[in-house]
């Protein structure tokens, strides 16, 4: 009697044997059905602390979110997005892989941009000069610094390593002697200061500062005059002006922006005046613009091509997410699940849309979308 198999086996009979398989050629049929199709009236640009996540934990309503926008909606159609976080320290890689776990959905480096991402563009000018970077765990800043294409990055924790008298409140730890690269500080001019992520030791990193700024990039050289730091400044590069963020603590937490507050508090009290800086990061126009060219390739990517839709940028901060994407005439949604607290007043930003969640957000704008008609 003729032996039936059933389509599991049939299947991984041929997955065993990697032959074309249904799967594969299902998988191609979409992906050419859709780029045949025109992409829906809006995508999105979502925030990612406050938003999907509060700290370590997902919020319940953001897995739902996700998958909902792969096509089961009233739209009926896979719904683009990116990720625009002001967060950090990781390579984009990396940190997609962890989301994708995270969230239980795929999420490329195509759709994924953090606060740092944009100094991809800026390594060509300080590829071979030694740079200053700062903040997140260890070295991760300084490996992501180096697939950026910064040559010579170093961290202040190589400072440490380097002569611990500069900064006689604390030894460098094992771990990070172990990863410290030597160099003399004293003989090496440190041109440019990038602060990646948020600093885990502001104080280390407030000193070294300091003492790159007013010794012309010499640490221990002798000072130059402020005037004379400010005429030929180290440049100085700050990527995320957030002052507070949402984690899994009741009460948000200070971010980097507080660091640079605290550093150009430091740096009037020693010189009278306050240092000059480029700030990245959401709300900048150059975070925005850079996303508004990432959403528009992502797009291209699913529907082969079209023009951007409307653009719905769902976050929890006033400072960043809503006045970011109100400047760039996007639709702005703020919800209530991160640094927005509806008891301390109005938002400093009025959004389109204040939702309770990211779910609540979508659907609302899923269904502003159909009333419009399509
Ligand atoms: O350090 C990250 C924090 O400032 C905010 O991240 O995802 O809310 O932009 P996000
Ligand atoms: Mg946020």
């Amino acid at each position: 009697m003729q032996k039936t198999f059933s389509r599991a086996t049939c299947l991984t009979r041929d997955i065993f044997r990697f032959q074309p398989t249904t799967i594969t050629r299902r998988i191609h049929l979409e992906a050419s059905r859709l780029a045949r199709s025109k992409p829906p009236p809006l995508a999105f640009v979502f925030d990612i602390d406050g938003v999907l996540l509060q700290g370590p934990n997902v919020l319940p309503a953001a897995k739902r979110t996700l998958s909902l926008l792969d096509g089961d909606n009233p739209l009926g159609m896979k719904i683009p997005y990116i990720l625009l976080t002001n967060g950090g320290g990781l390579s984009e890689r990396d940190r997609c892989e962890k989301l994708t776990k995270q969230l239980g959905v795929q999420i490329s480096s195509s759709q994924y941009i953090q606060a740092h991402t944009i100094l991809r563009n800026l390594s060509q000018k300080y590829s071979d000069q030694p740079v200053l970077v700062l903040g997140g765990k260890l070295d991760a800043v300084r490996q992501v610094a180096e697939g950026y294409g910064f040559k010579k990055a170093y961290t202040t924790t190589d400072v440490l390593a380097w002569n611990s008298s500069v900064w006689p409140y604390r030894k460098a730890s094992l771990a990070e002697l172990e990863i410290a690269k030597s160099i003399d500080f004293s003989q090496t001019r440190v041109s440019a200061v990038f602060v990646f992520h948020d600093p885990q030791d502001w104080a280390l990193d407030v000193q070294i500062l300091c003492d790159v700024i007013q010794s012309n990039g010499f640490i221990g050289g002798p000072y130059v005059s402020p005037e004379q730091q400010i005429k030929e400044p180290i440049e100085l590069v700050f990527c995320n002006p957030d002052l507070l963020w949402r984690s899994n603590f009741e009460r948000p937490r200070l971010g980097q922006g507080a660091f640079k507050e605290a550093f150009q508090a430091v740096y009037k009290a020693l010189t009278g005046s306050t240092y000059p800086y480029v700030q990245y990061g959401k709300p900048t126009a150059a975070t925005y613009k850079f996303a508004a060219t990432v959403l528009t390739d992502h797009v291209k990517e699913i529907y082969g091509s079209g023009e951007l839709p409307h653009v719905y940028m769902v976050g929890d901060n006033p400072e960043s997410d809503i006045a970011g994407a109100n400047a760039a005439d996007w639709s702005s949604i703020l919800v209530r699940t991160g640094v927005f607290d509806p008891q301390q007043g109005p938002p400093s930003h009025k959004p389109t849309y204040l939702a309770n969640d990211v779910e609540a957000a979508v659907k609302w704008a899923i269904d502003r979308e159909l009333a419009k008609g399509l």
